[in-house]
C-alpha cells in the first residue's frame, strides 16, 4: 500500500502483510516523523433475504458517519447499483474498474460527499462474478486484493451487498470484518436469518475475523403487534449483537427518488433519528478502542 508521510508528504509503498493491526505506528524514512496509520473498519451490510433495508442502512450509516467527520467509502457490490441512485450520482466507473485493474483507485471512486467516496455496482458485476468463478484458487479473496490497498485512506469501509449467496457475497466474507445483519420485522424473515447465519458460520472455518457484529431491526411499526414478537424473540436469540430498531418511516422511503440521504432530505424524521443512533453506536466501538 502507499502511505503519505502526514508532515513532509514523502510517499512510499509498504508491504501490507507487514501491517500488523488496524492500527500501528510509522516512521517516515524522509524527515523521521512518527504517525499512526489507521486501516478502516470494514462494514459489511448483509443478508440473503431483498428489501430488508440493506441499502438504505448502506447509504445512510455510511452517510451518517461522514457528516460525523469520518470518511468514508461505500462500497456497492450489488449489480442493481442502488446506493448510486440513492445518493443522487451517476459515476461513470465503480467496482468492476477498480477489481479489472482498469482504473486506479482514485478514477474508480466518485467522491459523492464531503467525506463520502463511492464505489459503484451495478451490471457490470456480472463480469466479476464470472472472474471469480473462472480462477483456479483465490477466487474467493478477489475483493480483498482491490479494497485492502485503500484502507489506509479511509475509517469506515462500508458494504451493501446483493440478496441472494453468490461468489461475490463470499467475497464480501472474506473481506469484511464486521457484519451487520438487517432483520425486517415486517415480514417472518428469522428463518432467513438463521440460514444466513449458519452459512456465515460455514465461511468463518476459513476466515475466523469475520462475525456478526450488529443485528438491526428494521421496519418496525409500532402500532402493530406482530414486530414485538420479532423482536422479543431476537432479543432472546442475538442479545449481544442487537440494535435499536430502525422505525418504519415513509421519509426513508421517499428519500431516494431526490437522491438524498435521510439527513439531508428529512434531518428531523424519525428515519434520521434512529439512523443517527446507529451511526453513534458503530462510533461508540471506535472509542472504545482508543481507549483501550
Ligand atoms: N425503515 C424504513 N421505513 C420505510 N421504508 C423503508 C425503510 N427502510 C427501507 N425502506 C424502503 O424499503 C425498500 C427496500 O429497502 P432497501 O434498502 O432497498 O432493501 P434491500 O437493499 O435489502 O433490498 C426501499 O424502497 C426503501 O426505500
Ligand atoms: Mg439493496
Amino acid at each position: 500500500m502507499e502511505i503519505t508521510c502526514p508532515n513532509c508528504g514523502f510517499q512510499r509503498t509498504i508491504d501490507d502483510s507487514k501491517v500488523p493491526s488496524r492500527k500501528a505506528m510509522v516512521h517516515c524514512k524522509s524527515c523521521g516523523h512518527r504517525f499512526p496509520l489507521k486501516k478502516a473498519r470494514s462494514i459489511a451490510v448483509l443478508l440473503s433475504k431483498g428489501g430488508v433495508g440493506k441499502t438504505t442502512t448502506s447509504v445512510n450509516l455510511a452517510a451518517g458517519l461522514a457528516l460525523e467527520g469520518k470518511r468514508v467509502l461505500l462500497v456497492d457490490t450489488d449489480t442493481q447499483g442502488q446506493s448510486a441512485y440513492m445518493l443522487g450520482v451517476k459515476p461513470k466507473a465503480g467496482l468492476t474498474e477498480l477489481v479489472t485493474r482498469e482504473l486506479k483507485p482514485k478514477d474508480a471512486m466518485f467522491k459523492a460527499r464531503d467525506n463520502l467516496w463511492l464505489l459503484s455496482g451495478g451490471k457490470s458485476l456480472a463480469g466479476i462474478k464470472r472472474m471469480i468463478d473462472r480462477k483456479d484458487f483465490g477466487g474467493e479473496m478477489t475483493l480483498t486484493e482491490a479494497l485492502a490497498p485503500l484502507e489506509v485512506h479511509f475509517d469506515f469501509i462500508v458494504i451493501d451487498s446483493s440478496p441472494g449467496w453468490d461468489p461475490l457475497t463470499v467475497n464480501v466474507l472474506f473481506y469484511a470484518k464486521e457484519v451487520l445483519i438487517p432483520v425486517s420485522l415486517e415480514v417472518m424473515s428469522l428463518q432467513g436469518l438463521s440460514e444466513f447465519i449458519k452459512s456465515l458460520q460455514s465461511i468463518k472455518k476459513y476466515r475466523k475475523e469475520v462475525g456478526i457484529k450488529y443485528i438491526l431491526p428494521t421496519f418496525l411499526d409500532e402500532r402493530i403487534k406482530n414486530p414485538g414478537e420479532i423482536l422479543e424473540k431476537l432479543r432472546t436469540i442475538y442479545e449481544q449483537y442487537l440494535c435499536p430498531a430502525i422505525r418504519y418511516n415513509v421519509r426513508l422511503s421517499e428519500a431516494p427518488a431526490y437522491g438524498m440521504t435521510i439527513f439531508e432530505y428529512a434531518g428531523g424524521s424519525t428515519g434520521a433519528a434512529d439512523y443517527k443512533g446507529l451511526v453513534k453506536k458503530v462510533l461508540a466501538e471506535d472509542e472504545e478502542e482508543e481507549e483501550s
